[in-house]
């Protein structure tokens, strides 16, 4: 029998990963299809996803799929995300975390306030990347100011929505080895859950 520490506990459904890996695979595809036509320097990146006229077609239909995804996992994770008071105080001393001195943090329930905040963040910038975007794309119907302020505003979100995707990625792969099992086989260990979840892991329903 395994040692208990190393039993699998359930975190992720496959519908859930289903829908993160369309989210992940959608901003990946348009960020780099975006970074070609935002500047000269990027634009052999358009070469390798198929040639500039293939990239500027795409970008905003893959782009929309991202959105499409991302409001999914938006309605199915939203309630869980809400900040309690622990996630406040948590984020307040979140440095400690980041020092690895996590004595005197509140216990972490499924997810912890760093995760919660950059789920939010996402999804405003996501809105954000969404009404800016459809300027740009069809700015003949659009009045000169809102195409000024869609120019600036546009890349600015999607730099904001990059770095944060870049902690994230770093998060669940390097930072926290077992993270990435969660999300892609569905399970982590008790030893994980107890480690980096443990409210989470407490309130779970005994088998
Ligand atoms: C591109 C590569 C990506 C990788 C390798 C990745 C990895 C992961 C992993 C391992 C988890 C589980 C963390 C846990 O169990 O606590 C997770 C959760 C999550 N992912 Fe991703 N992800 C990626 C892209 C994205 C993108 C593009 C978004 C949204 C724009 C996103 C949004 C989320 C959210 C909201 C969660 C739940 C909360 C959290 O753990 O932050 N992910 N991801």
């Amino acid at each position: 029998m395994k040692n208990s520490s190393q039993q699998l506990i359930p975190r992720f459904n496959a519908v859930e990963r289903a829908i993160h890996w369309a989210v992940a695979i959608t901003f990946v595809y348009a960020t780099l299809s975006g970074l070609s036509l935002w500047s000269r320097k990027l634009y052999w990146i358009a070469g390798v996803l198929g040639g500039g006229v293939t990239v500027r077609a795409m970008h905003p239909l893959i782009s929309v799929l991202f959105v499409l995804a991302f409001g999914r996992l938006f309605l199915k994770w939203r309630r869980e995300m809400v900040l309690d008071a622990d996630d406040r105080t948590w984020l307040r001393y979140s440095y400690k975390y980041a020092l690895k001195d996590d004595a005197g943090l509140p216990e972490v329930g499924k997810y912890n306030g760093g995760q919660k905040m950059q789920f939010w963040a996402q999804a405003a910038l996501a809105v954000v990347l969404l009404c800016s975007g459809t300027v740009l794309w069809f700015p003949e119907y659009m009045p000169r100011t809102l195409r000024l302020a869609a120019v600036l505003i546009h890349p600015a979100a999607a730099l904001a929505a990059m770095g944060g995707i870049i902690v994230h990625v770093y998060m669940g792969t390097a930072a926290v080895p077992g993270s990435l099992k969660a999300m892609i086989r569905g399970v982590v260990t008790r030893r994980w859950a107890a480690a980096h979840h443990p409210k989470w892991l407490r309130n779970l329903p005994q088998p």
